[in-house]
């Protein structure tokens, strides 16, 4: 990743969830108000124009995302899906007592400035690479900025969790913590997954959850993204954003297990997979 620059891959989701919004029955997939404000942040921000935006909606460029279907099957609606399931932990976590909700690697994700106002007890943060979190900063502040919100920007590459938390005098090390990573783990270094996890163990009290997707390993120990994994492999690490972690996913609860976790696949109520991921949570 460029350090003076945008996240690419973030831009990518956003624009990704427009197109997709506008294709019929999303809505019943999306988490109300995703697409919409998604489209808000993206303009407010300046990451996107407002032609770029209409454009995006229309039937031409869909037609581009589900051509590219045969490569990656399934990717295009798996970015609804993912949404929908870091929002439902989120949603759930808070009805069983979590007073935080902190987002890894947020890029123009929208959960926390809408969950903020909805559930004013809870104190949102998010944390993503400084030129990407200013970006949306600025974004936010357009949009209106929420008392519970707090965008923090850090490259979480150079310093540590527990060390960047501890200088936020809102955050609570003890409180029961909904901590979600999507789309994030696969751009991280196998050492800075395990010392991700180890240190969300550390910032989060009793009861806290991690909310997470992953790419599986193939046999070869790469992420496996099917057929054209060499080609989509590449292709990453041309644009500065390689995939680099992927797991398989029976060696996932022996993972967490030894980093302050434990897998809990009834809690993440899902098994499939969407597009190249699977989505999993662990508990505390
Ligand atoms: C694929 S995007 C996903 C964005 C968002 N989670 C979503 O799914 O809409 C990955 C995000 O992780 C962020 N990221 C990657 N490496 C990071 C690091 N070392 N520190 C902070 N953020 C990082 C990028 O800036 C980018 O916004």
């Amino acid at each position: 990743m460029r350090e003076d620059k945008p996240s690419r891959t973030a831009y990518k989701v956003a624009m990704n969830i427009v197109t997709l919004g506008a294709k019929p029955e999303m809505d019943k997939i999306f988490p109300p108000g995703t697409v919409q404000a998604t489209e808000k942040l993206l303009a407010a921000s300046g990451a996107a124009g407002a032609r770029t935006i209409r454009w995006s909606r229309s039937q031409r460029v869909r037609s581009i995302y589900e051509a590219f279907d045969w490569m990656l099957p399934g990717q295009f609606e798996a970015f609804a899906h993912r949404k929908a399931f870091c929002e439902r932990q989120a949603r759930d976590g808070i009805e069983t007592g979590a007073t935080q909700i902190l987002v890894l690697g947020a890029g123009y994700d929208t959960m926390g400035w809408r969950l903020a106002p909805k559930f004013s007890g809870v104190h949102f943060f998010e944390i993503d690479h400084p030129a990407t979190s200013r970006l949306k900063a600025k974004g936010i502040d357009a949009m209106g900025r929420r008392d519970n919100l707090c965008l923090i920007a850090e490259d979480l590459g150079q310093h540590k969790l527990s060390d960047v938390l501890k200088h936020n005098a809102s955050w609570d090390q003890r409180a029961q913590t909904v901590i979600v990573a999507e789309g994030l783990l696969m751009y991280l270094a196998h050492e800075a997954v395990r010392e991700l996890f180890c240190q969300c163990a550390m910032i989060a009290g009793a009861g806290s959850r991690i909310a997470f997707s992953h790419i599986p390993a193939g046999a070869d120990g790469r992420p496996d993204a099917g057929r054209w994994t060499g080609l989509i492999l590449w292709l990453q690490k041309a644009i500065g954003e390689p995939w680099i972690w992927s797991i398989r996913p029976e060696e996932l609860g022996p993972f967490l297990e030894k980093l302050g976790w434990i897998h809990d696949p009834a809690l993440a109520g899902t098994t499939d997979k969407h597009g190249v991921e699977f989505y999993a949570v662990a508990k505390k």
